[in-house]
């Protein structure tokens, strides 16, 4: 049976086999900088108008994605080193000479677009298979509202004809719960004329809003509803936006450590948005030992902590909120999906149907992962078509490693790659882990991490 185990091995046809019969989660693990809110320090910095020193930018390919459509834009890098990115944006922005290569960056995408509509130079955006087949009417329809001219098409590549006259605020609720929506409005609004106002139905992350408020931009929040005004640029202030550690990167160390025996891992700087630790408390719900320390604000209006995950042998079932949780856990349920198949009972993730238009359809990536190591779930939908998954789990203790290696594909999702991972780590079951690069759009030093770079 031996010779049937690969040993661990990264070919260059972008297939990993990962044997992880001798991981262990043990000691200081990091994070790379939250990538979220990467995109928008790049992006609200260069509207800014001086200098930003952006520290702890996240290093991966999304969000070299925006920086690097920013700088054809006429965005300059003034400098590059040990205390961070310094970066300036134009007193007139340019038109890109090329296509914005948008990589596999939904962000990306959307929070330039509303960039480019406020400016308004003609920018043609391209992206990805993956990014190529993501719906990106819901920020064309609010923009377009705004003023923007009407693009070629609503999935990439799609042109955005060049505009003489400024946008138009208005009054917006946006259909879906959306971060990347209400941003991109927002960002339109801070070149338009009149406010512009966004009111969510249900709240998402609020970087944007932060972030803006630490930038001296004017804006406004009053419950759900957001509001900026025509913003203009301070060239001679200065600002450095230090940027915490990516939750939904530490998520993977933290369900690591919860489901391998004698693992026990501490991840520092970790962000501490409300919005983005929601899984935490799911976690702890299910019995996880997780401890936060050393609560504190950064530079930037954000907060950070320590996170110690332990492992956990008696994890408990859930039912995640159908209202509060979808977008407060968007990035996090696939890995969230893996800890409950760990669980002692019977998992119901509710109402998930916009995890569909992730970087692959997640709902069914999750359904898939989860059946290649056997263990049982439906996808069910109510009557008002909202899909939830019922997890059967199966810890440890009644689960029986699969001998045999077993194949799985990413499809080129960076989550799904790293949730597949992490299960097989705590399942003990090698690995052939089919599109394993798209790791490097959020996480590049993941894998390294893991024992296997
Ligand atoms: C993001 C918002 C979320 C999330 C994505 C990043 C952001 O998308 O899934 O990874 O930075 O605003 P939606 O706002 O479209 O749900």
């Amino acid at each position: 049976l031996k010779a049937t185990i690969p040993t661990t091995t990264l070919e260059e046809i972008d297939t990993l086999h990962f044997n992880p019969l001798n991981i262990v989660f043990k000691g200081n693990y990091t994070v790379p900088g939250d990538k979220s809110i990467s995109h928008r320090a790049l992006i609200l910095g260069s509207i800014f108008g001086g200098q930003v020193t952006i520290k702890n930018l996240n290093g991966g390919e999304d969000v070299h994605s925006t920086l690097a459509a920013l700088e054809e834009m006429g965005v300059k890098v003034i400098s590059k080193g040990a205390e961070g990115l310094v970066i300036q944006g134009p007193q007139n922005w340019l038109t890109p000479s090329k296509p914005l290569d948008m990589g596999n960056s939904g962000t990306s995408t959307r929070l330039l677009m509303g960039l480019v509509a406020g400016a308004g130079v003609q920018a043609t955006f391209k992206g990805d298979a993956s990014l190529s087949k993501r719906p990106m009417a819901r920020v064309i329809d609010p923009l377009v509202q705004m003023g923007m001219p009407k693009p070629s098409g609503e999935n990439l590549p799609l042109t955005v004809p060049p505009n003489e006259k400024k946008l138009l605020g208005i009054d917006y609720i946006p259909t879906v719960a959306s971060a990347q929506v209400k941003s991109a409005i927002l960002i339109g609004g801070l070149f338009a004329k009149g406010p512009t106002r966004v009111t969510e139905i249900m709240a998402t992350r609020d970087h944007t809003e932060r972030m803006m408020g630490y930038m001296g931009m004017p804006l406004e929040t009053q419950g759900h509803r957001i509001q900026v005004r025509e913003y203009a640029p301070q060239r001679d202030a200065q600002i450095t936006v230090d940027i915490p550690g990516d939750p939904s990167s530490a998520a993977f160390w933290v369900v690591g450590a919860l489901i391998t025996p004698h693992s026990k891992v501490t991840i520092e700087n970790v962000l501490m948005n409300p919005f983005r630790v929601k899984f935490l408390e799911y976690l702890l719900e299910m019995g996880g030992q997780i401890e936060v320390e050393d609560l504190k604000v950064t530079q930037g209006g954000e907060e950070v902590a320590t996170l110690k995950a332990h492992y956990s042998p008696n994890l408990r079932a859930i039912e995640t909120d159908p209202v509060q949780a979808p977008a407060a856990l968007i990035d996090e349920f696939p890995i969230l999906a893996v800890a409950a198949s760990f669980a002692d009972g019977q998992s119901s993730l509710q109402n998930l149907g916009e995890l569909r238009f992730k970087e692959s359809d997640r709902l069914f990536k999750i359904g898939e992962l989860l059946r290649a190591f056997g263990i049982s779930f439906e996808i069910t939908q109510n009557e008002q078509g909202g899909e939830s998954l019922i997890v059967h789990g199966r810890p440890l203790s009644t689960y029986t490693p699969l001998g045999h290696p077993i194949t799985y594909s990413s499809q080129g999702d960076h989550r799904m790659a790293m949730s597949a991972l992490i299960m097989a780590a705590g399942r003990k079951t090698p690995l052939r882990l089919e599109g394993v690069k798209t790791i490097n759009t959020s996480f590049p030093t993941f894998l390294e991490q893991l024992g296997v770079g």
